[in-house]
């Protein structure tokens, strides 16, 4: 990854054109099927490719139904619109990450943005700590339930179609996500106004951006953005607007994949905007190993002309200093780049 430098965000914004490309949108019907066909091979390809050069893309024909997105999107907004009170009663805490938050900190500046974080049933064995749900007579819970199935499937579909591309048997990484991946969905409403403005709380500025830029931590995150943009990745010294598709998720990579892939593919850097006009929301879902994933160069990009380029990152030591940077200032947030060798 390029060095982060302080000054990012004074990079201008690519205007779209032939010159600056796009981020990449891809067919993924046959990769759903079956990521071993040769019908695969082309959107396998196109993946491997988009990853390299951008860490993003779109994603099309994912089998996911639009009922059930629609769905979701109705009850993200009818959980934001309630009133403050209702929300503070599933408020996160720094002992359990799951639920409602308002003050979220990325580097150290807070976001303008109100979040619910939820992860699989049971009991998350990184911060031995269960969902919190809120009292919701619509049907929240069982819907979320099933579009996290349901983007955990694809998820799954697109890191077949990832160790295909980087010529290992389709499988090969399942193993690390199959016995109980640590993924979480985030529901993200950035509104027009600041949330904190009216609030009787301590808290810090409110940074210009709705997500400062980042990387994101884990494997692949697999995004439901609404119509309104905002998203922007960073490449070749240009931000880039990640445009609002109607049938796609957006899919880019993370820490733990650019180090899988021993740097050839990129955990790509983006943020969004601050909203000036609309309130806008967005659905991201990490997917993420398993708790106690020991991540590694995988073999087939290790040479002799290319060692390994990290050492061993225990997925729930990275991950649990990462989140402790979101909840206030408890000292620089861990890189990937520490793990360089
Ligand atoms: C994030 C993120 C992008 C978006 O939450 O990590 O990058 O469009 N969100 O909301
Ligand atoms: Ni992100």
């Amino acid at each position: 990854m390029a060095e982060l430098k302080d000054d990012l965000d004074q990079y201008p914004v690519a205007d779209s054109g032939e010159l600056v490309g796009q981020v990449p949108v891809i067919d993924v019907g046959a990769i759903v099927a079956d990521a071993e066909s040769p019908n695969a091979a082309d959107a396998v390809q196109a993946i491997a490719t988009a990853c390299r050069e951008w860490g993003f893309f779109q994603v099309v024909n994912h089998d996911v139904p639009q009922s059930l997105i629609d769905e979701t999107w109705r009850q993200t907004r009818l959980f934001f619109a309630q009133p403050a009170a209702t929300k503070d009663a599933v408020m996160r805490s720094r002992e359990n990450p799951w639920g409602y938050y308002n003050n979220e900190l990325t580097k150290n500046q807070r976001d303008k943005k109100e979040v619910f974080d939820y992860t699989t049933d049971g009991v998350d064995p990184i911060y031995a700590a269960g969902n919190r749900w809120p009292e919701m007579a619509t049907g929240f819970r069982d819907t979320m339930c099933a579009y996290r199935d349901a983007v955990t499937d694809l998820s799954l579909a697109l890191l077949r179609a990832f160790c295909v591309g980087l010529e290992l048997p389709a499988e090969f990484m399942q193993a690390d996500f199959d016995k109980q991946h640590t993924g979480f969905i985030r529901l993200n409403y950035y509104p027009v106004d600041d949330p904190l403005l009216d609030a009787n709380v301590e808290h810090l500025p409110v940074a210009d951006l709705g997500v400062h830029h980042h990387t994101d931590a884990g494997a692949l995150t697999v995004l439901l953005q609404d119509d309104v943009g905002g998203l922007q990745v960073f490449k070749d010294d240009f931000w880039h607007n990640v445009e609002p598709l109607h049938d796609a998720f957006v899919i880019n990579t993370g820490d733990m994949m650019q180090v899988w892939s021993n740097d050839i593919y990129r955990a790509a850097v983006h943020r969004v905007l601050a909203m000036d006009e609309r309130d806008r929301y967005s659905i991201p879902f990490f997917f993420n190993p398993a708790a106690g994933t020991e991540v590694n160069p995988l073999p087939s990009v290790v040479t002799a002309e290319r060692p390994a380029r990290y050492r061993t990152v225990n997925w729930s030591d990275f991950r649990g200093q990462r989140t402790d940077g979101d909840y206030a200032d408890y000292g620089p947030e861990v890189q990937i780049a520490q793990y360089r060798i």
